[in-house]
């Protein structure tokens, strides 16, 4: 296993790319079970779990080749409608497989996913919209196996005890593409990633109404034809560039940075005293002067995204003053939380907030990543950290950023990666 090492006090600047999003690319790949046609998606980013998925895909019957970020589908033979264990349990996201299968097939086998370390990761939203259309579930031996004689369109709602869901929402809405009559979905998530997998579904035919908004209407149609697209970039990473700008004091442009998806990441930003600029298809970030606490809450879309809270955190560390985090959305998602004390931060969990007094200095320490945007967390205080800091388990962090420390090393961070000793 690898860590990565950081060498703190570097003010970042010049210009960072940002990839495709994670959170796009994954159900995007999955709807391609919708068609037996060809299928190019470009600007996938390459992480473990867009390679994980190709795997899937290619159990599924596809035959998939990944090239400098342009994935082309094909079908190979014959759809197959289970997906492992071994597979779905390295990657939940993977759940997302089901839909498209019962839309297509009327009939998915998907081992359940368990939970991860952000919290339980229930999937009755997913079943909830399932049924709606028709199909018969029923869990057996940790897998989720959905049938249908025929699927029909349905009015359904969505929401639950923490608001919409991203994935139950894709889940259902390729379901529902092929199902003859109209689904109305209340409640739908309105996050970009959302509005880029109905976008896609749309230019391979399907026809649903309210793109982006908390109500979609869909008309099922007969088929589904082979498209080209290309994924939008990855909001969370652009969100991740812009605290590493403001936390080392650094002054960076962000490449295919679109404000137009980062509202409330913004505004708390500009709030805690950085200058942002936006352009049609980037950012820049510099701080104003000294730093300012605020107060978040993670929301659904277009409150304040959950996969910001933790790099949130590490910007508030060294902010003077006293600064509140309630996470909502996953209240147990604060793993980050001892890591960061052990730098020398002052933070103290109450349930689903987590209070930071800032200092004046975080100190290097050997650290150990829990979760793909805890490992974010972590890099980004060692940026700013004295001395010298270790981020063990980094694969966590390989799930979702692609190239990270060479992106950070081109904006001048002395970050660099080494063998974990065992
Ligand atoms: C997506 O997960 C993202 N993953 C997560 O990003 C992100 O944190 C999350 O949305 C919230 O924005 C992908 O898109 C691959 P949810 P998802 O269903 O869809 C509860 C990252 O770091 N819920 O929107 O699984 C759930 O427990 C990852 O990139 C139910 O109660 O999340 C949570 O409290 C981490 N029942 C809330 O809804 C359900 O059936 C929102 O979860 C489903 C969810």
């Amino acid at each position: 296993m690898d860590k990565l090492v950081i060498e703190g006090g570097i003010k970042l600047k010049g210009t960072a790319k940002v990839s495709g999003s994670k959170n796009s690319a994954l159900p995007i790949l999955a709807a391609t079970l919708l068609t037996d046609e060809a299928c190019i998606i470009r600007n996938v980013p390459n992480l473990r779990d867009t390679l994980t998925m190709l795997k899937i895909l290619r159990t599924l019957g596809k035959s998939v080749e990944f090239d400098k970020g342009v994935v082309t589908i094909i079908q190979s033979r014959e759809s197959g409608f289970t997906a492992d264990y071994k597979l779905v349990s390295t990657m939940r996201a993977s759940f997302c497989v089901l839909g498209p299968l019962l839309g297509k097939l009327k009939k998915a086998k998907v081992s359940l996913p368990g939970g991860c370390i952000i919290g339980v990761r229930p999937v009755d939203l997913h079943l909830k919209g399932f049924k709606a259309l028709g199909a018969d579930i029923s869990v057996e031996s940790g897998y989720v196996i959905a049938t249908a004689r025929k699927l029909k369109g349905a009015h359904m709602y969505l929401g639950g005890i923490y608001g919409s869901s991203v994935l139950a929402t894709d889940n259902v809405v390729m379901a529902a593409v092929l199902a003859p009559g109209k689904t109305v979905i209340e409640s739908a998530a309105c996050e970009p990633e959302v509005a880029d997998l109905t976008n896609f579904l749309i230019k391979m035919g399907a026809r649903i109404k309210g793109v982006g908004t908390p109500i979609l209407e869909i008309e099922g149609v007969e088929k589904l034809h082979g498209v080209e697209y290309s994924i939008i970039p990855d909001r969370i990473e652009t969100g991740t560039f812009l605290v590493a700008g403001l936390i080392t004091g650094g002054d960076i442009v962000i490449k295919d940075g679109y404000y137009q998806h980062l509202g409330a990441v913004i505004d708390k930003l500009q709030e805690a005293g950085a200058y942002i600029e936006r352009f049609d298809n980037s950012l820049r970030i510099k701080s104003k002067s000294k730093l300012h606490p605020v107060n978040v809450t993670t929301l659904p879309y277009p409150g304040f995204p959950t996969d910001m809270q933790a790099q949130m955190m590490s910007l508030m560390c060294i902010t003077k003053g006293i600064s509140v985090i309630t996470e909502k959305i996953y209240p147990d998602r604060f793993m980050h939380v001892a890591e960061l004390n052990r730098m020398g931060a002052y933070i103290q969990r109450e349930g689903p907030h987590a209070i930071v007094e800032g200092v004046k200095s975080l100190s290097g320490a050997p650290v150990m990543a829990s979760d793909l945007r805890a490992s974010a967390c972590l890099v980004l205080a060692g940026l700013v950290a004295k001395g010298v800091t270790s981020v063990s388990r980094i694969y966590h962090l390989e799930r979702g950023y692609e190239g990270l420390e060479s992106k950070l090393q081109k904006l001048g961070a002395k970050i660099w990666r080494e063998k974990e000793k065992i």
